[in-house]
């Protein structure tokens, strides 16, 4: 009997000194489960409970009772101590200093190739152009033969094309083919300006590009004629490059035009007086165009007698090249981050 409650006292106090030593609440529910589990010594106890007589049962009970009392309350008190803390630890943790600097992140943007053909399209919105789109891949006869340009014409030689293999398509060779669609798609009198990706057999080297971006004006109505042409393109430089820019109109050959030019504007870098990025000459040549040949006019079954107009076809990345300095073509293909990242919107 009283070696039983000894038992019990004892272990009573090595709940009570594991339970206040227990550092964390896992370490807590092992201190219950060796306290209070099946296999702790007061359950033991308890179990051989039958084989006492009335007055000893009343009493280990009571002892029994007791103990386990207090040692609930002890675990409760630690329990609550422990969760406490585990909190403050963890608020501690996962403050947020709201005095940090701040971690920059990077917003993409569109390519300086878009944004300055976005810039150039914007200009002729701006005199009532509208803008017409046309497919990459195209016909022998869109690509050159309804633009006044016969199969085995030598002139095909100047601009080298890619052919898709196993069918008669090739890659565009410039936006001009959709001038074409543009008028099949619609009555005159039409004003339009076509962006596009063209292609062609070129080297991939500081001035040239396999691919590359056009710009196609068009304009047919009643009447218009190669002064309006260049008052339109005059006006557009003046947008572009300030008003201060002048053009120059070189007599040229295209056989979708007659007549036909190509059109300098005065070179950004250094306004005429000649220097390295224009070749001494004081002019960048940025596009050619003419009056529309009475043959285009005819493909789609417009009366050249009726009808006439201007189109051109400017270079977009070198028109980029001069706006921004850039000196090489290649810059705009990369994809060098530290490139890009030069020209916001
Ligand atoms: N398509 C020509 C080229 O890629 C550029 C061009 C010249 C377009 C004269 C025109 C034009 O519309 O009238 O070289």
């Amino acid at each position: 009997m009283t070696e039983t409650a000894s038992l019990i006292a004892e272990a009573t106090r090595t709940a009570l000194d594991e339970a206040r030593a227990a550092a964390t609440l896992a370490d807590l529910r092992e201190v219950r489960v060796r306290a209070l589990g099946r296999k702790a010594p007061m359950s033991r106890v308890r179990a051989q409970m039958g084989s006492l007589s009335e007055d000893e049962r009343r009493e280990i009970g009571r002892l029994l009772n007791e103990a386990r009392g207090m040692i609930e309350s002890a675990l409760a008190a630690r329990e609550g101590e422990l969760a406490a803390r585990e909190q403050e630890e963890t608020l501690a943790r996962d403050r947020i200093d709201v005095s940090a600097p701040g971690r920059r992140r990077d917003v993409g943007h569109p390519h300086p190739l878009t944004l300055m053909a976005d810039r150039i399209v914007d200009i002729f919105i701006g005199m009532g152009f509208r803008v017409a789109e046309g497919p990459e891949v195209e016909t022998d006869w869109y690509n050159f033969q309804a633009l006044n340009i016969p199969p085995d014409h030598p002139a095909r030689s100047m601009q080298d094309t890619m052919h898709v293999e196993g069918t008669d398509l090739l890659m565009r060779t410039h936006t001009s083919p959709v001038q074409v669609r543009a008028m099949q798609a619609q009555d005159p009198p039409i004003y339009v300006v076509v962006p596009g990706r063209v292609y062609r057999r070129d080297p991939f080297d500081a001035t040239h590009s396999p691919v590359f971006q056009q710009i196609e004006g068009l304009a047919v109505d009643k009447g218009l004629s190669f002064a309006d042409l260049k008052g339109t393109l005059a006006a557009f430089a003046r947008e572009m490059f300030g008003p201060r820019q002048r053009v120059r109109f070189r007599p040229s050959y295209f056989q979708f035009t007659e007549p036909s030019a190509e059109v300098d504007v005065l070179c950004m870098n250094c306004e005429g007086a000649g220097c390295s990025a224009c070749g001494r000459s004081g002019w960048i040549e940025i596009m050619g165009a003419g009056s529309v040949h009475p043959n285009v006019l005819k493909a789609v079954g417009w009366d050249p007698e009726v009808w006439s107009g201007f189109a051109f076809g400017l270079g977009v990345e070198r028109v980029a090249m001069r706006a921004l300095g850039v000196r090489d073509i290649r810059w705009f293909y990369e994809n060098d981050q530290r490139f890009l990242a030069g020209f916001h919107a």
